[in-house]
């Protein structure tokens, strides 16, 4: 993980010793506009600046980012023109943290620079940088390009204690979705369920927080038949990790649960090999959930957070989970097999009917738990089924901070689409319409009638195989760590 030193800086940021300096642009009717908050650069170009960005074809959109040598107007000898789009009164945070994380994936490699975007929202301006800049380099053995080395955040007063705190929690949700990034990221050979755990617990432990893990011997013990069979076919047996911040006054007492497949394979249900490297992101929700958990440590919230996160790698062998088999979950219920590849929701339906023990005031799960979440709502969506009060207020913090969830039904009458010959529920439909639904149908099987509860399906956005956009790189995106940590920070605002 690498992100950049962030401070703030009330000097002049014409005359201020850095390698490049940022302003931010707007799409206006006839070309690109200078977003307020530049007055002094603009002046500094004699006032020829939008001129000048338009004689280079700037227009303003977002993910726009264009270079200008300064030759002299100001002391930076780079001046980097990033677009917000179109912007209807005040710029949104997301237009804001997008453009400062497009500015910072063109600066890789540059020392130190400024920008003004922080004069318009320090807390989008410092995510956007250090998410943009963010790089996985940790298997690399030959040096490329670093990243930036230091953002300069332009406000009106540097020693201002709200600015301060703006931008210790805006770095805090930063390093939270990076960890996020780098456990995502982190290749299936090394991050595997007990190495996994591992770093589950140590990341807790450095932030105070009490930590269980049930390995297989324990999970048998305890019944959990659901995270046993989809781990049977792996030489690396299952966990079951649990994170527990209990703070000394609190709001509310919240559950999080996340799914922490380190590999899918399909197990004997086995997927196709085209792209199948790029299941080693099936853990993204176990890794928002943790990293959540100890952010809200970290940020000190009056809410008591439980994570119960189940993690196994499903394989094909001699000793896997066949179609057919019939599991007996924790809790007692049993579920029929009929593809090996839709693990995900036997090992949430186990950690799902644990976490409910806790008598919990929400539970919150979250997975890349479907391909169909891709093919209703595309890669950058996240889809939201749950009680309807609790899944609508969800979405509507997710699209807050630019995680843009997607409320979705889960329609009564699919539940007898589940129906199996000899079991209590089958774990997967005999047709494939709607398959995000049915997922989240199954799981509601599992979740205590009296609990507001949410579940996220990120299949698409916990992972960005195209470019990069905005502060969005290759490889894990991190999402949902600012949903969940902005629904956490909600809950302790309002219970
Ligand atoms: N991990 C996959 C879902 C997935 C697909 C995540 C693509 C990210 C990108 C999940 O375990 C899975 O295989 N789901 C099956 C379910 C089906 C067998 C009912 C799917 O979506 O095809
Ligand atoms: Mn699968
Ligand atoms: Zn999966």
């Amino acid at each position: 993980m690498t992100t950049p030193t962030l401070r703030l800086a009330d000097d002049s940021v014409t005359t201020a010793t850095v390698d490049a300096l940022v302003v931010g642009t707007m799409s206006g009717k006839g070309g690109p506009r200078l977003l307020p908050g530049s007055a002094e650069v603009d002046a500094a170009f004699d006032g020829a600046l939008t001129d000048l960005l338009a004689m280079l074809g700037a227009k303003g959109k977002a993910d726009e980012v264009i270079k200008v040598p300064t030759r002299g107007a100001i002391s930076a000898p780079l001046l980097i023109a990033t677009g917000l789009g179109e912007v209807d009164g005040q710029p949104t945070s997301e237009q804001v943290r997008r453009a400062a994380g497009a500015a910072s994936r063109a600066l890789a490699g540059t020392a130190r620079a400024v920008t003004t975007l922080s004069r318009i929202d320090l807390a989008a301006a410092a995510e956007g940088t250090a998410l943009g800049s963010y790089a996985f380099t940790a298997y690399r053995s030959r040096n490329g390009d670093g990243p930036l080395g230091q953002m300069d955040l332009s406000v009106p007063s540097a020693s201002s204690a709200g600015a301060r705190a703006d931008l210790a929690r805006a770095v805090a949700i930063a390093e939270a979705v990076t960890a996020a990034r780098d456990l995502v990221n982190t290749p299936p050979n090394d991050l595997y369920p007990a190495s996994f755990a591992d770093r589950a617990v140590t990341m807790a432990q450095a932030a105070g927080l009490r930590t269980e893990v049930l390995d297989e011997k324990a999970l048998r013990r305890h019944g959990y038949g659901g995270i046993l069979g989809v781990g049977g076919g792996s030489s690396r047996p299952p966990r079951l990790v649990r994170l527990h911040y209990a703070p000394a006054t609190s709001k509310a007492k919240v559950a999080l649960v996340g799914k922490g497949v380190t590999f899918d394979t399909g197990g004997i249900s086995i997927k196709p090999a085209a792209k199948m490297e790029e299941m080693t992101m099936d853990m993204a929700g176990a890794a928002a959930v943790v990293v959540t958990t100890v952010l809200a440590a970290r940020l000190e919230l009056p809410v008591e957070v439980i994570a119960t996160v189940p993690m196994a790698e499903n394989m094909p062998s001699a000793t896997a989970y066949r179609p057919g088999d019939v599991l007996t979950m924790y809790g007692g219920t049993t579920v029929e097999v009929l593809n090996t590849d839709a693990e995900g929701r036997l090992i949430l339906a186990d950690a799902l009917v644990r976490a409910a023990q806790d008598a919990p005031d929400y539970l919150i799960d979250t997975a890349t738990l479907t391909g169909a979440q891709i093919v209703a709502l595309g890669n950058r969506t996240q889809g939201i089924m749950g009680t309807p009060e609790f899944r609508d207020r969800i979405t509507a913090i997710s699209q807050q901070v630019g995680e843009n969830g997607w409320a979705m039904p889960l329609p009564e009458h699919l539940r007898s689409d589940l129906d199996s010959k000899l079991a209590d529920i089958a774990n997967v439909a005999s047709h494939r319409w709607g398959g995000m639904l049915t997922a989240g149908v199954f799981l509601s099987e599992f979740v205590a009638d009296d609990i507001p509860w949410a579940h996220l399906d990120i299949a698409g956005p916990a992972y960005n195989s195209g470019s990069p956009w905005g502060y969005t790189g290759k490889g894990g995106t991190g999402v949902p760590v600012r949903t969940l940590a902005a629904v956490l920070a909600d809950i302790a605002d309002r219970g």
